[in-house]
C-alpha cells in the first residue's frame, strides 16, 4: 500500500484555556500531538494525565502523547490506559530496557513510540525499535515550540526509512520540531510518515487549511512508489 503523509498538530501552540475548541479546529488531522513535560527531563512544564484524560474525552482525533518526562516506566502506561492512540517515551529517559515498556504500552491498547533527541544516535536503538510501532525523530531540542528545524537529523530519518523499507523495522517514522512550509518537503523526501507541527498549524489563521497545505506539500515530495 502506498504511504501517505500524516499530520499531527501539536497542542503546545494551542490556546490552553480552550483546548476542546482548539481540538475541534484540527478535526481533519490524523493525530493530535500532546506534549507532556515535567520540568525535569526538559526545562519546561506543560500538562499531565488529568488534562490528557479530559481532552481524550472530547478529541475528534486520536491522541499522540509525547512524554518528555523522567521515569517513563512509572508514568507512561497510564496514558495508554486512558485511551491515547500512541504513547511515545524518550530513549534517553528510560532507566531499564525500553522493550519492556513497549510491551506494557501495547498491552494497555496503545501503539508504543520511542523518541530520540537530536544528538541521540539511531544505531544504539535499532534492535530495541523492533518492538516499537513509532519512532519520533526530534528535529529540535525538546522543551519548547517555535524553534528552528535542525536539518542534520534527516540522516537519521533516511536510515530509519531504509530499515523500514527493507523490512528490518516495522514502524511509522515521525518528526517533531520546526516543521512548516519551508521544511516539510525535505522531511518528506527523507522518509517521514507523520509530521508534527505546532506553530505552523496553530499560528495559522486557518489551522485546517494549514494541515491540508502541509499534507499536500509532503505528498508531492514523497518518493515515487
Ligand atoms: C517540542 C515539542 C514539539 C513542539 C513543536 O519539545 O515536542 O511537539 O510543539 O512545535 P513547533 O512545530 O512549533 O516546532
Ligand atoms: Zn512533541
Amino acid at each position: 500500500m502506498p504511504r501517505r503523509p500524516m499530520i499531527a498538530p501539536s497542542l503546545l501552540s494551542a490556546d490552553f484555556a480552550r483546548l476542546a475548541d482548539e481540538l475541534a479546529r484540527i478535526a481533519d488531522a490524523d493525530w493530535a500531538h500532546v506534549d507532556v513535560m515535567d520540568a525535569h527531563f526538559v526545562p519546561n512544564l506543560t500538562l499531565g494525565e488529568p488534562v490528557v484524560q479530559a481532552i481524550q474525552a472530547v478529541s475528534p482525533v486520536p491522541l499522540d502523547c509525547h512524554l518528555m518526562i523522567e521515569d517513563p516506566e512509572r508514568w507512561a502506561p497510564a496514558y495508554a490506559e486512558l485511551g491515547a492512540r500512541n504513547v511515545t517515551v524518550h530513549a534517553e529517559a528510560c532507566t531499564s530496557d525500553p522493550r519492556a515498556l513497549a510491551k506494557d504500552l501495547r498491552s494497555a491498547g496503545a501503539l508504543a513510540g520511542l523518541a530520540l533527541k537530536p544528538g541521540t544516535p539511531l544505531e544504539d536503538y535499532i534492535e530495541v525499535l523492533r518492538d516499537f510501532d513509532t519512532l519520533l525523530v526530534m528535529s529540535v531540542e525538546p522543551g519548547f515550540g517555535g524553534q528552528a528545524f535542525m536539518p542534520e537529523v534527516l540522516d537519521k530519518v533516511r536510515e530509519a526509512r531504509r530499515l523500514v523499507d527493507t523490512g528490518h523495522l516495522t514502524l511509522l517514522v515521525e518528526i517533531d520540531g520546526g516543521i512548516n512550509a519551508d521544511t516539510v518537503e525535505a522531511a518528506a523526501e527523507a522518509g517521514v510518515d507523520m509530521f508534527v507541527a505546532g506553530s505552523a498549524v496553530y499560528g495559522a489563521d486557518d489551522p485546517s487549511a494549514a494541515i491540508a497545505s502541509l499534507r499536500a506539500q509532503a505528498a508531492r515530495s514523497f518518493p515515487a512508489p
